[in-house]
C-alpha cells in the first residue's frame, strides 16, 4: 500500500442551533459589501431570511441581494451576481439555501474576477483565477456543497451541466444549524438522503489500495444516511435525524473519505445529463440510475467490495457466497431507494424516454472512457440508461 494524500480542508463549521450570532463578526473579517444569494423564497417561508438580515444590519453590513437561484443553478443567474459584484464592488458572499444557491455562489465569486460570461470557466476556456470569500448558511443536507470546493451549473441553451472543483471555491465559514432543515420536505429530504449516499458509494466502490479506516468511516457514514433518512421524512423536526443527515453529507464529499482514491465518479456524469436535459432532481436521478449502474458492474472481478458494502452496510449474512451477498446489497439499495424513500424507480415513471440518451451517453462518456470502478464507454453507459427506462 502506498497511500498518499494532502490533507486540507479549511472551512470553519458552527454546527448547531442558534450559532447565527456569529454570522456579522465572521463576515466583517472579509468585507462589510455583502452580496446575500438565496433561492426561491423557502427562506422567506422558513424565517430564515429575517434572521439573517437582523445579523446583518446588527453589525453594520451594506447588504445587496440576488434572490431567485433556480435549484440546478443557471449560469446566466451566475452572470447576474458577478455582474452585481463588480459594479457595487461586493467584498464578501453570503449563500443562504441548498447546495443550488451555494454552487451558483462560488462561480459567482469566480465571476467577479473575470471579464467574460461564467461559461467560459466551466467550458475551460479560461482559467478561475480568483474567488471572492464565501460563507454559507444551508438549509438543505444533501450536496455538502458548504465544505467543498465544488459546484455545478447548467446552461439550458446548450443543455450541459458542468461541475468542477477548485480550492479558491470552498467556503470560508459554514452555519449548519439541523433546525434550518425542519422545512425540507419529505421529497427532498429523500433526495438529498440519495445524493449524501451516492457521493459516498462514488468513492467507496474502488478496488484501489488505500486505508481500511477510511473505509470504516464510510460505511458509518452510509448507515447513519440509512438510519436517519427515513427516521427525517417520518418526524422533520426530530433534532437528531436532521443533525445527523447534516454532519454525514458535509463529510461525505469534502474530500476525507477520499484519501489518495483518484478513480473518475461513474453515477454522477451520467445523473448531470439526465438533469442537463429533463432538469429533475439531482438525487432522484441518482436514485434511479445507482442500482442499475451495481447490476451492470458486478462481476467475478468486483464482487468483494459489493460482498463488504452489502455485509458492512446491510447487515448481510456474511457467510452467504460473495454473488448472493453483491445481489442481495443491490436489491435492499434498490428497496431503500424506492419503497423506504419512496422514489420513482424508473425513468419513465417522470416522463423521460431514450430520446436523448445518444448524445446523453456521448457527453457523459466525454467521447471517450470513464475510468470509473468500471471503466464505461458510450456504450456501457447508453446500456446503464436503458435499464433505467
Ligand atoms: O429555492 P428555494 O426556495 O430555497 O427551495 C429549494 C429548492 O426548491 C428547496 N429548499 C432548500 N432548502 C429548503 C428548501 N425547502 C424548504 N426548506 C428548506 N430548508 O429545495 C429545493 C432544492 O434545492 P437545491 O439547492 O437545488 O437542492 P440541493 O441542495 O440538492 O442542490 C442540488 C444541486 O447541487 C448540485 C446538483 O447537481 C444540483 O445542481 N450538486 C452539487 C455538488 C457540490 N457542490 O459538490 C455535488 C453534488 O453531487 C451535486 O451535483
Ligand atoms: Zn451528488
Amino acid at each position: 500500500m502506498n497511500t498518499k494524500f494532502i490533507y486540507d480542508i479549511p472551512t470553519k463549521v458552527y454546527f448547531g442551533e442558534n450559532q447565527l450570532s456569529n454570522l456579522g463578526k465572521e463576515i466583517k473579517q472579509y468585507g462589510n459589501k455583502v452580496l446575500l444569494v438565496y433561492g426561491g423564497g423557502s427562506i422567506k417561508k422558513s424565517g430564515l431570511y429575517e434572521k439573517v438580515m437582523t445579523e446583518l444590519i446588527k453589525e453594520g453590513l451594506e447588504v445587496f441581494e440576488l434572490p431567485g437561484i433556480e435549484p440546478n443553478p443557471r449560469h446566466t443567474s451566475v452572470n447576474k451576481g458577478s455582474d452585481i459584484c463588480k459594479k457595487e464592488k461586493i467584498e464578501v458572499l453570503l449563500a443562504v439555501g441548498g447546495g443550488s444557491v451555494i454552487d451558483a455562489t462560488k462561480f459567482i465569486g469566480v465571476g467577479a474576477g473575470y471579464d467574460g460570461d461564467i461559461w467560459d470557466i466551466l467550458t475551460k476556456k479560461a482559467e478561475i483565477k480568483n474567488c471572492l470569500p464565501i460563507i454559507s448558511v444551508i438549509t438543505l443536507s444533501a450536496t455538502g456543497s458548504e465544505m467543498d470546493a465544488g459546484g455545478v451549473i447548467s446552461n439550458q441553451e446548450t443543455k450541459d451541466k458542468i461541475g468542477m472543483f477548485n480550492p479558491l471555491m470552498r467556503p470560508k465559514v459554514s452555519f449548519l444549524d439541523p433546525t434550518n432543515t425542519y422545512s425540507v420536505n419529505e421529497y427532498q429530504t429523500a433526495c438529498g438522503s440519495v445524493d449524501i449516499l451516492s457521493h459516498i458509494m462514488e468513492v467507496y466502490f474502488n478496488m484501489e489500495d488505500d486505508l481500511f479506516m477510511l473505509d470504516c468511516v464510510m460505511e458509518g457514514l452510509m448507515k447513519t444516511v440509512i438510519k436517519y433518512g427515513p427516521l427525517a421524512i417520518k418526524e422533520p423536526d426530530n433534532y437528531e435525524a436532521r443533525a445527523n443527515l447534516m454532519w454525514a453529507s458535509s463529510w461525505a464529499i469534502n474530500g476525507f473519505v477520499m484519501g489518495g482514491r483518484m478513480k473518475a465518479w461513474s453515477c454522477h456524469p451520467m445523473e448531470h445529463q439526465l438533469s442537463a436535459y429533463y432538469d429533475i432532481t439531482h438525487g432522484l436521478g441518482l436514485a434511479i440510475l445507482t442500482p442499475r449502474w451495481m447490476e451492470y458492474t458486478l462481476d467475478e472481478t468486483n464482487v468483494s467490495k459489493f460482498y463488504q458494502f452489502g455485509v458492512n452496510v446491510f447487515d448481510i449474512d456474511k457467510s452467504l457466497s460473495p454473488m448472493t451477498v453483491a445481489n442481495t446489497s443491490i436489491e435492499l439499495l434498490s428497496d431503500f431507494f424506492f419503497n423506504t424513500l419512496g422514489l420513482d424507480s424508473t425513468l419513465g415513471a417522470i416522463g423521460i424516454d431514450d430520446k436523448h440518451f445518444e448524445i446523453m451517453a456521448e457527453k457523459a462518456s466525454q467521447g471517450g472512457t470513464q475510468n470509473g470502478f468500471k471503466p464505461l464507454n458510450k456504450n456501457d453507459i447508453l446500456k446503464v440508461f436503458r435499464m433505467c427506462l
